[in-house]
């Protein structure tokens, strides 16, 4: 299983349901300024996102790292696929990498996964993201958690230094005889200072707001559109 697979396993247990409805509504309302009919999501996860778009109308279609959520995207009936947004056909009126997508990449990874998303958009296309801003790192993300349910054990571990996150997941899932099968990997999240989308090759950024999804100055949302 990869890390992200162990993401898409232990999603549930990390209680971060309403600020990710936070984050939908915020990218639907940006997104109402714009004439959008096809949409990308790039770390779609779930598929929350698209079935929300979906519903107003809007075409979408979802990439993700991730075998476990492209699996249950698609048994939604969504249009989903595990691969990097380089290999994605077609253009978009708008792309979004919602919920810290952005941070899960190293400088050099984000340049190529820009430069990707640049060529995905349609001419007059948008794209937005969000990441974490230092605070959103050290305050909010930094720490230790744990919870559980009759079938499961969950344990966060996340230290912040040098700009970088490195937290580790630890799983138990109760199996059909009552054993428990450990899951245990880490996954790296890296701090992007705003002077590297301010020169980027092939996308404007044209606005940015830093905001609180958990009571302190946490994330930024950048909105891009085409060179
Ligand atoms: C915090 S989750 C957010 C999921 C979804 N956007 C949402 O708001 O529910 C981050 C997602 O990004 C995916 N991911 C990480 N790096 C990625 C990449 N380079 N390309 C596509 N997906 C990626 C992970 O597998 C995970 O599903």
């Amino acid at each position: 299983m990869t890390n992200l697979d162990l993401y898409a396993k232990a999603e549930h247990l990390l209680g971060i349901e309403e600020a990710t409805e936070a984050l939908y509504d915020l990218y639907r309302s940006e997104l109402e300024g714009y004439e959008v009919k096809t949409l990308l999501d790039v770390g779609c996860g779930r598929g929350g996102f698209m079935r929300r778009m979906m519903s107003d109308g809007v075409a979408c279609k979802g990439v993700d790292l991730s075998s476990m959520m492209v699996a249950e995207c698609r048994e939604q009936g969504l249009d989903a696929e595990c691969i990097d947004v380089s290999e994605v056909e077609g253009t978009y009126d708008a792309i979004v990498s919602i919920f810290d997508v952005l941070n899960f990449l190293n400088h050099d990874a984000l340049l190529a996964f820009l430069d990707a998303v640049a060529a995905k958009l349609n001419d007059n296309g948008v794209f937005i993201a969000d990441i974490n801003t230092r605070y959103g790192f050290s305050d909010v993300a930094e720490g230790s958690m744990s919870n559980d349910t009759d079938e499961e054990f969950l344990s966060v571990d996340a230290v912040f230094a040098n700009d970088e996150l490195h937290t580790k997941f630890t799983l138990f899932e109760k199996g059909a005889e009552g054993c428990y099968t450990k899951y245990q990997d880490t996954i790296v999240q890296y701090f992007h200072p705003l002077k590297t989308f301010q020169k980027l090759d092939k996308l404007k950024l044209i606005d940015k707001q830093t905001f609180s999804l958990y009571d302190t100055k946490d994330k930024t949302l950048l909105i891009f559109k085409k060179k």
